[in-house]
């Protein structure tokens, strides 16, 4: 009955593309079977590079396409928790209690945090921005998860939110799971461009709801061998991003060891590598497609799932929260403070009647 947890989820920027999938969804798809899940829409963290009050404006349509995308990819409403992170308040309790224990040099030490101020272009790092990895602790521990799925990029998060849980506990006893980290099949996957990671600000990402006719464009214009200038010289297949998409989402093993075999020789045109890629991701995209558009006809029935799983998650907040208070013992502070002020009021009464 008492299944182990899952807690992960996306920053609400619009819609998700394959290095999503790849780093995390397929994972998270695979495993609601037996895992009970909460997958997060992590507006707070986006206000961490992006408070301007236009980028706040967005979250509403963003949250919707990326639940959107989740219910696509097939997750289902039924059996997951789907919430919205600003909706719930205990988040910012929780996150508080756990900037105690960390430090500012151990935070500093985290490599994500510094990529995000340059590709931001920030000048300095926001307070706010150096906590990422501590909000993000608060999330993954408020459901108390076992486990966490992400991308490569979001591992050493999980570490801190382990030592959080570690640190925590031995403070003021067992109240957390230490979760695990599961990183996708996939870690990062290359952009289009041949750049280290897919995202979408870099222009270099498939959206898993692009058109059939956009994947196609965007697989015939992609970095491949940059010394191939014609379909006879020999070509490089390791490191080259149409053969690592190739290798992961052409299901045609045989497809793609003869198309590897020829480009190497230098018998194969990069049109026929990329035409045959473009069919492969279009074939394992179709069903997600499908499904996106079935759920947008529903209309509202996303906003449906996204509020129904935030009350729950409120619930399970309310819970947590009640016991890292208890366990603290912060909550015996107010409690000792309004039984003497009780006490004064009615010894106050008393003497007046007298
Ligand atoms: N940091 C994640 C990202 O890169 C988003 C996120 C916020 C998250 N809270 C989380 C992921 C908790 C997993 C668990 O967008």
């Amino acid at each position: 009955m008492n299944r182990k947890r899952i807690l992960t989820g996306d920053r609400p920027t619009g819609r998700l593309h394959l290095g999503h999938f790849v780093g995390s969804i397929a994972n998270r798809v695979r495993l609601q079977d037996s895992y009970d899940c909460f997958f997060i829409i992590a507006d707070l963290h986006t206000l961490t590079t992006r408070p301007e009050k236009a980028e706040i404006e967005q979250i509403p349509d963003n949250a919707r396409e990326m639940a959107l995308d989740y219910l696509a990819c097939g997750i289902d409403p039924e059996r997951s928790v789907i919430y919205l992170q600003s909706a719930v308040a205990e988040v910012f309790e929780l996150n508080l209690f756990f900037e105690m224990l960390v430090t500012v040099p151990r935070l500093q030490r985290i490599p994500s945090l510094k990529d995000m101020v340059q590709s931001a272009h920030l000048t300095e790092m926001p307070f706010g921005l150096l906590g990422y990895p501590v909000l993000q602790a608060a999330d993954i521990l408020m459901p108390r998860a076992h486990l966490v799925p992400v991308g490569k990029d979001n591992e050493s998060h999980v570490e801190l939110a382990r030592e959080i849980a570690r640190r925590f506990n031995n403070l003021y006893g067992e109240v957390f799971p230490v979760p695990d980290v599961l990183v996708g099949e996939v870690p990062t996957l290359v952009g289009t461009d041949g750049s280290a990671k897919m995202s979408k600000s870099l222009g270099n990402a498939i959206l898993l709801s692009d058109e059939q006719a956009a994947v196609r464009k965007k697989v015939m214009s992609m970095y491949t061998d940059p010394k191939r200038i014609s379909a006879d010289v020999p070509g490089t297949v390791e490191g080259n991003p149409v053969f690592a998409y190739h290798d992961i989402f052409n299901p045609d093993k045989e497809e793609v060891e003869g198309l590897k075999a020829r480009y190497r020789a230098g018998t194969v045109g990069d049109v026929e590598v990329k035409e045959k890629l473009a069919a492969a991701l279009n074939a394992f995209l179709d069903p997600i497609r499908e499904r996106r558009k079935d759920f947008e006809a529903r209309g509202g029935f996303v906003d449906e799932v996204i509020v129904e799983g935030t009350l729950k998650m409120r619930e399970e907040a309310r819970l947590t929260l009640a016991e890292v208070r208890s366990a603290m013992g912060v909550a015996a502070s107010w409690n000792r403070i309004s039984r003497k002020a009780e006490q004064a009021r009615k010894k106050r009464e008393s003497a007046a009647k007298h």
